[in-house]
């Protein structure tokens, strides 16, 4: 995976070159919809603008030959015209620019479908909680911030809020969706490419805002398929006496009265479901890669690395870290 980082990368996402954050390079029809829009309202705002501004520079170019003899009943006739004409103009252009922007989001409301795939992801200060929808309840799948989809079907996406508002938007699919608490909102997206693609919380909605990422992986059908089929597993039990060390350690201490581990006695969720942390690639919401380094940081000093964040620091032996790290490494 590619991830523009420092200076260089921020101007390139600023420039929309970074493809996999991009919503000029839409992989969906809601996206492509929206990438219509953004494309139309753009060159008609740039024609404006060159048009004004011509204008103006003809006005202060004749305005300064005939600054005396630019007065009288005609002269005011004269700029009465051109008041009015550039008044039509705007109403018409803002007219054409409503109706598309209507047609737009008529087009975006009728991808409705009930066959789609339904996902439910909430929002927490500051991550993604992922549930998958069956009606068969052995069959939902928890986890968090990195969402994966099979190409080329229909995923209803349900989003809600445990907080604050946050804002859902991964670009090349669609556009932003609110998260609003008490609220649920709801709408569809497709992705007809397989990649991953970024996502982000556009909400301001806190100290950590800028460490709310999460990722969407288009997977083709059968790829999908496998991947569920593992998250829908119970947890790797320890097969060794590190691993069983490390997960006393997990259960002992607090990160059992904060994570879920299916198949152990950890069962809260005020934090992100690690039954399968070792299948995903990031840590703390795309903050840090899923390393074991990255991980042992993360565990023993999480405020250093997202400071306000919810996660408490650890204090643990030496011995100790390296069997919870290898525990939660065997996740997979
Ligand atoms: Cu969540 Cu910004």
């Amino acid at each position: 995976m590619r991830r523009a980082a420092g200076p260089l990368g921020a101007a390139l996402l600023l420039a929309g070159c970074q493809r996999e954050f991009s919503s000029v390079h839409p992989v969906g029809p809601q996206a492509a919809r929206i990438s219509d829009l953004t494309w139309f309202l753009t060159v008609v705002g740039s024609v404006v603008f060159v048009v004004v501004m011509g204008v103006l520079a003809y006005a202060l170019w004749r305005g300064r030959r005939r600054a005396e003899s630019a007065s009288g009943p005609e002269a005011d006739r004269r700029l009465t015209r051109w008041v009015a004409g550039a008044v039509a103009a705007t109403a018409v252009i803002m007219g054409v620019e409503l109706v598309y922007n209507f047609y737009t989001g008529r087009e975006l409301a009728a991808f409705a479908d009930s066959s789609a795939l339904t996902v439910r992801v909430t929002g927490h200060q500051w991550w993604w909680e992922v549930e998958y929808e069956d009606p068969n309840v052995s069959r939902r799948v928890t986890t968090a911030n990195e969402i994966h989809v099979p190409v080329g079907r229909k995923v209803r996406l349900e989003v809600q809020s445990a907080d604050v508002i946050h804002s859902f938007w991964a670009p090349n699919l669609h556009g932003k969706i609110d998260l609003i608490p008490g609220y649920g909102g709801t709408t569809y997206f497709r992705a007809d490419e397989a990649g991953v693609f970024y996502g982000r919380c556009a909400e301001f909605c806190g100290m950590q805002h800028a460490h709310m990422d999460f990722r969407v992986f288009a997977d083709p059908p059968e790829r999908f398929a496998a991947w569920y089929e593992a998250q829908l597993r119970s947890s790797t039990p320890p097969s060794d006496s590190v691993r069983q060390k490390g997960q006393q350690v997990f259960l002992s201490r607090q990160c059992s009265m904060c994570h879920t581990i299916r198949g152990t006695a950890a069962g809260s969720r005020v934090g992100p479901d690690l039954t399968h942390l070792a299948s995903r690639t990031t840590l703390a919401a795309g903050t840090l890669p899923n390393t074991r380094g990255h991980l042992g940081g993360w565990v023993l000093d999480p405020q250093g690395i997202k400071p306000g964040s919810r996660m408490p620091p650890n204090q643990l032996t030496a011995d100790e870290l390296q069997a919870l790290l290898s525990y939660l490494q065997s996740l997979k």
